[in-house]
């Protein structure tokens, strides 16, 4: 049932517990107020601005707030406003565009609100995000899981030159790039923009962030500094493709982003880590009564154990789409739920929504690092009452025996391990050499670069003992290549003793914007295997990633997660 646009609360209660509760003022100019007693905004067409807390404009001459897709050409545009729902102590305002409604739920004297957004009728889309675009004199920092700082002032950008997309070199022959400002959307419990006395925060609870797209390796941009306008940029891409290769996804009907709470506090980042406590015990949100959301099991576990007998110690576990057509990164049409093995294999999630999902499962690194194969099993069926515990038994996970020669970097889809791997910055690759000789038996996995983006040779030198070596019938080898991610652009020849076995190039792997977007770790997982025929190999052998020629575009080519070479 829909209400009038004024909350019943205000109208049943006295003057002063009126002043506390949420309201929406309808202007009746195809604008609205809306907040309570701490904070309000006025809602335009598509741009919410006068943010007013604490008596202070915190929107400027910035744009405020809107929701979008597939870029700024696709504003939502909010045609209507009502109040849906009142409870003892909160509102929830839904704003109506074709696309869907934008709830806004708030609570008495709470700076902030809660937001969620129920899709009706979005088109397939990569890209979909409500953001703030705040006042840059009263917020100056910014800060997620993986980056806090001062943001770049706009003068810094006029004296510096653009070389490519959102970057530019500095007069002291530095990056400036929005993408330093990026994480792992599902390590992060808050993040925001802040100054000496106010900050305004995203905080999302870990099994509360199921809405987003992708899985553990899932990154976006977080917060930033608008280039053309100067405008401090609260970003909350809550489907997105900064990232990826491949990100379009259909949408039903009834999906919800959210709810996360916005929340507006001094700046100060320890009363928002006390604030996310307080979300991560009230989270489900006993106020949000729509079906599938309250459809929820208390936990899915299971112990997954390796068809060699080790468990599988630290794995990276997933729960999403059954019989799955895509990579679990690609992944985004409905829910997604992300954890991790403990030592003896054993996974837990929890709040788990009702539905038939794909467990899967791969190596996150030691001690099971040597493992190529990824775990999949479909048909997991969640259902039952709230009390529910799905217990999954005897999950085995067949990986083939193997007999290693050698192996450089985990299997875990990240470079972690090899130089300059970690965070985000932009133009890392030019730290990496053009020509690396990795010997087996001395060097260390630190000697290999975490990408390759020069004309030159990244080389592995390894011996054979001679009994592996016969004259007339040698075993084959095969070379297992796992790219963390991949940025059409360089292509690399790969060569064992200087006989060419495969090649790594954009006519066989999609391009992910990772590496030339500050990404050092990961963006787009992809694994080829190359068969070596046993009558190339000698007892002093080499295997070459050779880099030829560069396009002319910059930080292009692999990142690497792992290799491995082994017999057959
Ligand atoms: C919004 O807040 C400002 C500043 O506190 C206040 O002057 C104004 O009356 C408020 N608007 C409404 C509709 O309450
Ligand atoms: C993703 O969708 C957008 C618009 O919906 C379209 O322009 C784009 O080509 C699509 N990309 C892929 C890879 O399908
Ligand atoms: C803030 O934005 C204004 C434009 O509205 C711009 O002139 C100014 O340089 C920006 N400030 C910073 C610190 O970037
Ligand atoms: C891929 O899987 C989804 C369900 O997860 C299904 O709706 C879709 O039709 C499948 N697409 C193809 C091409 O098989
Ligand atoms: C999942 O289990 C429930 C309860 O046993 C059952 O009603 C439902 O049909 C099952 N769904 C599927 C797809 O098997
Ligand atoms: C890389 O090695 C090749 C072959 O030895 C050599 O010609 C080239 O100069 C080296 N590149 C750099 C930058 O040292
Ligand atoms: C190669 O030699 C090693 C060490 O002697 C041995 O363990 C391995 O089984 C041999 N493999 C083949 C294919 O000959
Ligand atoms: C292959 O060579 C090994 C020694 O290198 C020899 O023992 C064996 O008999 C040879 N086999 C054949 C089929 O020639
Ligand atoms: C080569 O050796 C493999 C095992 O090492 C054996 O299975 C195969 O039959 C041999 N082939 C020849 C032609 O000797
Ligand atoms: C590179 O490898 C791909 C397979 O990944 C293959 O389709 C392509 O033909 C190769 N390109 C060249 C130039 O050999
Ligand atoms: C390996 O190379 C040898 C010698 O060139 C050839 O006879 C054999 O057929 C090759 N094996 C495979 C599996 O291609």
């Amino acid at each position: 049932m829909k209400l009038p646009t004024v909350a019943l609360g205000l109208l049943l209660t006295g003057i002063s517990l009126a002043k506390q509760h949420g309201f929406l003022k309808d202007n009746g100019d195809g604008t609205w107020i809306i907040g309570n007693d701490v904070w309000n905004m006025t809602q335009e067409k598509i741009y919410g601005s006068k943010l007013y807390y604490k008596d202070q404009e915190l929107v400027g001459e910035a744009t405020g707030h809107y929701v979008s897709y597939n870029g700024a050409a696709s504003n939502l545009a909010w045609t209507d406003a009502n109040i849906v729902k009142t409870g003892s102590n909160y509102i929830d305002i839904q704003f109506d565009a074709a696309e869907g409604e934008m709830h806004w739920v708030i609570f008495n004297g709470l700076a902030g609100a809660y937001q969620y957004f129920v899709n009706r009728a979005l088109p397939v889309l990569g890209e979909f995000r409500t953001l703030w675009r705040l006042d840059n004199e009263t917020f100056t920092s910014a800060y997620n899981a993986d980056k806090d700082g001062v943001l770049p002032p706009l003068s810094e950008y006029a004296v510096s030159t653009k070389i490519q997309d959102e970057t530019w070199k500095t007069p002291d022959e530095g990056y400036l790039t929005k993408y330093d400002w990026s994480g792992f959307v599902r390590e992060q419990e808050y993040w925001g923009v802040y100054g000496e006395n106010f900050g305004s925060w995203y905080l999302k609870q870990h099994p509360g962030k199921d809405y987003f797209n992708g899985d553990h390796l899932k990154q976006e941009l977080m917060n930033h500094r608008e280039s053309a306008t100067g405008d401090v940029v609260q970003l909350n891409m809550i489907h997105g493709t900064h990232f990826q290769a491949l990100s379009n996804d259909t949408l039903p009907n009834g999906k919800i982003w959210g709810p996360w709470l916005w929340y507006l506090n001094n700046g100060i980042k320890s009363d928002v880590s006390l604030r996310y406590n307080n979300e991560v015990n009230s989270w489900p949100y006993k106020w949000l009564s729509d079906a599938s959301y309250r459809s929820r099991i208390a936990s899915v576990t299971g112990k997954l154990v390796l068809s060699d007998g080790r468990p599988a110690a630290g794995a990276a576990v997933f729960l999403g789409d059954n019989h799955p057509n895509k990579t679990t990164l690609d992944m985004g049409s409905t829910y997604y739920y992300t954890t991790y093995a403990d030592n003896d294999g054993s996974f837990r999630f929890t709040d788990v929504r009702t539905g038939v999902y794909a467990l899967q499962a791969w190596s996150n690194g030691s001690p099971i690092g040597d493992i190529t194969t990824t775990y999949l099993k479909n048909d997991i069926n969640v259902s039952g009452p709230a009390t529910s515990k799905l217990r999954l038994d005897k999950l085995t996970w067949s990986v083939p025996a193997s007999d290693t020669v050698f192996q450089i970097g985990d299997f875990d889809r990240k470079s972690t391990g090899f130089a300059y791997s970690g965070g985000f910055g932009a133009g890392r690759v030019d730290n990496c050499p053009a020509n690396l000789t990795y010997a087996v038996g001395s060097s260390e996995t630190s000697d290999w670069c975490f990408a390759q983006n020069k004309i030159g040779t990244f080389r592995i030198a390894f011996p054979l003992p001679a009994s592996n070596i016969t004259s007339n019938n040698t075993s084959d080898a095969l070379l297992t290549v796992s790219l963390a991610g991949y940025s059409q652009g360089t292509t690399v020849n790969i060569f064992c003793n200087d006989v060419r076995i495969g090649n790594l190039s954009s006519s066989g792997i999609l391009s992910d914007p990772s590496l030339y977007r500050s990404g050092t770790v990961a963006g787009e997982w992809h694994q080829f295997e190359f068969p070596i025929n046993g009558s190339r190999l000698k007892t002093s052998n080499t295997i070459d990633f050779r880099v030829a020629s560069l396009s002319s575009s910059l930080w292009r080519g692999p990142i690497y997660d792992a290799i491995k070479l082994e017999w057959i």
